[in-house]
């Protein structure tokens, strides 16, 4: 059949490359892809949030199912208007991708549903909300975390260490106009002290499989310090995160939000991700992803020994029951190349040097083929492109995220580190220390 992906960054890459390898897969397209994505698939230049003309264009060309990987065409309903028109399409609908695209709507359901997740408040009052947050006087000790309720690239949560910083945090989300209509709303929540884990899960409404835990990095610099970002450097497995905590986590966690979404008539199809912490009080809900993580997706993917396609497929049709996905028993690593200035402004069209033509590190032992090169490195792109001169260039926040499988995480970072400088383009910059005090 001829597929088409939807998205274009290292998520979509890592994507791209196992959906390549499907016998299934006659055709693989990806609206937009980027310059490493062209590798495996043939690039369409239409935005991932261009739902019409995407739609369209998939009904000309013959398209039988359709991919959407990223947040935006989700919340926009991508997978409700390709089903309309008679496309088959894997991810979440609208209604049941609100899980993501509205905290209020999350929380609440956390609520109901008794999932345990961070005490909180919401309001659509800025006044209310600035008042509330002074009565739970913040301080260093005992921070407040701010949440814009909609979509806000990961930069949507504010954690705050004192009255003053929570006053202008709200205002400015509320009132600013910086996060659109993103911040009308606002959660108000304690703050949760631990570890942070990541578990994607493939579900059909019904049949839940967690796939293997990560944990990613989400401050720009070492020593989780800076702005948050997108995510900077992944690692899997993560040590922990133990067997009887996934246990507990499947029974209190994933199958009670994969059934309260059925109950809400909105049931969940697609990839429900989980942002849990690990808090001296148990597993708890930090968020939920409609999609996989970027970067979680490139260092899981390379472990799925199934074929991708197929168990979109059976989670689109709902028999997620009739596959089991095999997983890897090995370590996987990812570290991400960043933009100067990133997750800031920055420049584009800079030109990258290191890879060759296929957008691999030259002499690498890898391929662009998830399956091989457990020996080298991988490089799954992100804001790449190609100017009119043929030339690799930059264009976009994060540019490459650098994947390697080892027997150990130590094994997989060490590989991944060894390679990394040769890859160069002005101001390039990234996590020296992923995975550090866990290996
Ligand atoms: P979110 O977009 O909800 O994942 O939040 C982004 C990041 O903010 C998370 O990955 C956490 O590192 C941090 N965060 C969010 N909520 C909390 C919380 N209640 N307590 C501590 N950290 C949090
Ligand atoms: N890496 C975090 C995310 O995809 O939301």
């Amino acid at each position: 059949m001829k597929v088409l992906l939807v998205g274009g960054g290292g998520r979509e890459h890592a994507v791209a490359a196992k959906l390549a390898q499907s016998p299934l897969c006659a055709k693989l397209y990806c609206a937009p892809g980027n310059a490493g994505i062209a590798e495996v698939a043939e690039c369409v230049p239409i935005a991932a949030a261009d739902v019409d003309a995407i739609v369209a264009w998939a009904k000309e060309n013959d398209i039988k199912f359709v991919v959407v990987a990223p947040d935006d065409p989700l919340a926009l309903g991508l997978v409700d208007k390709c089903k309309a028109a008679g496309l088959r399409a894997f991810g979440p609908t609208q209604k049941a991708a609100e899980i993501e695209w509205s905290k209020v709507f999350s929380k609440g359901l956390m609520k109901k549903y008794g999932i345990p997740t961070a005490a909180y408040e919401t309001f659509t009052d800025c006044g209310e909300a600035v008042s509330y947050a002074k009565s739970q006087n913040p301080s260093p000790e005992k921070p407040l975390v701010i949440k814009a309720d909609g979509l806000a690239l990961g930069k949507g949560v504010v954690i705050v260490q004192n009255t003053a910083e929570a006053e202008e945090t709200l205002r400015d989300m509320m009132e600013g106009g910086r996060f659109a209509g993103a911040g009308r709303s606002v959660v108000i929540e304690e703050f949760l002290q631990g570890r942070e884990v990541t578990v994607l899960c493939f579900t059909d409404g019904w049949t839940v499989y967690p796939m293997p835990v990560s944990r990613d990095h989400k401050r720009a610099y070492d020593g989780d310090q800076g702005p948050n970002t997108g995510g900077m450097g992944v690692i899997t497995p993560v040590p922990d995160y133990t067997p009887e905590m996934a246990e507990r986590c499947l029974k209190e966690i994933f199958i009670p939000t994969v059934d309260a979404m059925r109950r809400e008539k909105r049931p969940f199809s697609g990839v429900l991700y989980f942002g849990l912490m690990l808090t001296a009080d148990g597993v708890k809900v930090i968020e939920y992803n409609a999609r996989f993580g970027d970067p979680e997706a490139q260092v899981i993917l390379p472990l799925l020994e199934n074929d991708l396609l197929e168990i979109m497929l059976a989670t689109e049709q709902g028999w997620l029951d009739t596959i089991e996905p095999i997983w890897s028993e090995e370590a996987c690593a990812c570290v991400v190349v960043a933009s100067g200035g990133y997750p800031g402004d920055y420049q584009k069209g800079l030109p990258i040097t290191g890879l060759n033509e296929s957008g691999q590190i030259a002499d690498s032992l890898s391929s662009a083929n998830p399956d091989i090169g457990s020996s080298g490195t991988l490089v799954f792109h992100a804001g790449t492109a190609r100017n009119a001169d043929g030339e690799l260039v930059t264009n976009g926040g994060r540019v490459l995220s650098l994947c390697a499988k080892g027997k150990t995480v130590k094994d997989a970072l060490e590989r991944v580190y060894a390679e990394i400088d040769k890859v160069r383009f002005d101001g390039a910059f990234y996590r020296k220390d992923i995975g550090a005090g866990l290996v």
